[in-house]
């Protein structure tokens, strides 16, 4: 039986200064989140003297449009762990730490959209709690 290597990370708010690591795990995390960005919150996973992971959720800038009722909700945006240290539980540390904070913050329901393909992301979101809610379909046009 292979025994996983333990995650010796420590998770905690994210400091101006991992900003170069985070954009070594994903080079567009500042473009695409530019909107979010302020008000959001960012946990990372720091192992070896770096980041090597993150989760960032924040309050939904818009109605759940997809779940009548539901007027105030949080939305997990991104959640990236470094190849070199996947498999050793961090996204699942950072999935938690995300759920734990939106909880205290007052939030009932957290949602967040996976690529239906994404098997480890699905596993880790549903290993905690996160149950399938509606699909999105992708149409293409070949122009
Ligand atoms: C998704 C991601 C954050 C997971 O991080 P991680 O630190 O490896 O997560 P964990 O170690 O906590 O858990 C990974 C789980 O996926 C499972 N897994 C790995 N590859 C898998 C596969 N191909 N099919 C099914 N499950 C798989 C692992 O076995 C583990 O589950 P287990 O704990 O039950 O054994 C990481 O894969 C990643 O950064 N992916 C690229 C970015 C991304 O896709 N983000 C999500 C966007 S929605």
């Amino acid at each position: 039986m292979t025994r996983r290597k333990p995650s010796r990370a420590r998770l905690r708010p994210f400091r101006l200064d991992d900003a170069g690591d985070l954009c070594r795990i994903y080079p567009m995390f500042f473009v695409d989140n530019a909107v979010k960005y302020g008000s959001s919150r960012i946990v990372v996973a720091e192992a070896d003297g770096h980041a090597v992971g993150f989760v960032m959720w924040g309050p939904a800038l818009e109605p759940a449009w997809f779940d009548r009722g539901v007027e105030r909700w949080a939305e997990l945006d991104e959640l990236h762990v470094h190849p070199n240290y996947q498999g050793r539980g961090i996204g699942t540390r950072l999935v938690r730490s995300a759920a734990r904070e939106a909880r205290a913050a007052g939030f009932a329901v957290m949602y967040l959209v996976a690529e239906a393909s994404n098997a480890p992301a699905r596993r880790v979101y549903e290993k905690n709690g996160f149950r399938e809610h509606n699909r999105i379909v992708r149409y293409k046009l070949e122009l």
